[in-house]
């Protein structure tokens, strides 16, 4: 019987000591990651979403940016160069921090997030840079191979598999054994593309996907993207200034104005709009398009 009381108090003791600790010593900030909290809709819906986000460099550059992606959408962002474009995508892949504002994946706000929960998240998160990203000093096959040896995989048959599962996948079947130098600028690209995907992520970033290349080969790259977000189901931003682009592969589209966005919506609304800017761009783009050609 003592046995038993003293098992109790001490019990009761460790209980106390525990809450009083708690009560001292609170966990620091990198504890749970803060759930959204109240918004009208179901957050759940989203993968992503960019709430009030201002960003500045020497002059204001996103000024209270919002907006969402559901799961398999592709949004394009348009806008003309030096309208923010970059620094959105940058913003979302956590690359950069906002001055205010909050990017929530899957409901947990990454702007907040512990280093841990942040890698994690940019693993879940590819980004194919402006210029690409071919190695020269490896062939296309060590540069599709690049981002798994890099994550850990070691199985050299489970590598060959992957590689040639995404070789096919980016249309480059029979060119891995290519050197940089051998390839053209279109299929430096389809490369960049191969990598970016090849550790299966969830988001995938663009950053003008389709720029200094011919427009036959644009188009065909289009082609590629577009199958691509829906054959390994992919949410996408696609951010460029060529409407060409967001034509053949956003669901939705997103205009940027001068840091805010002027015009959001689907396509269909984005081509029939009666704004101006939206009219106006549209019409500069294609001018553009046939003065190119
Ligand atoms: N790291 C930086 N430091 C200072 N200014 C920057 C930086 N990154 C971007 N900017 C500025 O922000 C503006 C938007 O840039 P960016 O997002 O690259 O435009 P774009 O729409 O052409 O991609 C530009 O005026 C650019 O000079
Ligand atoms: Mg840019």
């Amino acid at each position: 019987m003592e046995v038993f009381l003293a098992l109790f108090f001490f019990g009761y003791l460790t209980l106390v000591a525990l809450i009083f600790t708690r009560h001292l010593f609170p966990p620091a900030q990198s504890g749970p990651i803060p759930e959204k909290v109240s918004e009208g809709y179901d957050h759940s819906e989203f993968v992503l979403e960019v709430e009030d986000v201002d960003k500045s460099f020497d002059q204001p550059v996103l000024k209270s940016i919002s907006f969402q992606i559901r799961s398999g959408e592709t949004l394009g962002v348009l806008g003309k160069s030096g309208s923010g474009k970059s620094v959105a995508l940058k913003l979302i892949a956590g690359l950069l921090k906002p001055d205010s504002g909050r990017i929530f994946f899957h409901g947990k706000d990454i702007t907040r997030m512990n280093e841990r929960d942040l890698l994690n998240f940019r693993k879940r998160v590819s980004y194919v840079f402006q210029g690409g990203a071919v190695f020269d000093f490896l062939n296309v096959r060590e540069n599709i191979a690049y981002p798994l040896r890099e994550r850990g995989m070691r199985d050299e048959e489970k590598i060959a598999e992957r590689v040639d599962y995404l070789l096919e996948a980016v249309e480059l079947e029979n060119m891995g054994d290519l050197q940089k130098s051998e390839l053209s600028l279109g299929a430096s690209k389809q490369v960049a593309i191969a990598r970016a995907i090849a550790n299966d992520p969830e988001i995938i970033l663009y950053d003008e996907p389709t720029s200094s290349v011919d427009p036959i080969i644009k188009k065909s790259l289009n082609r590629l993207i577009r199958k691509l977000n829906k054959q390994e189901h992919l949410t996408s931003i696609v951010v460029t200034h060529d409407l060409r682009c967001i034509e053949m592969v956003a669901d939705r589209v997103i205009l940027l104005k001068e840091g805010i966005i002027h015009f959001q919506g689907d396509q269909e609304a984005f081509h029939s709009s009666a704004d101006p800017y939206v009219q106006a761009f549209i019409a500069g783009r294609r001018f553009e398009e046939t003065a190119d050609n």
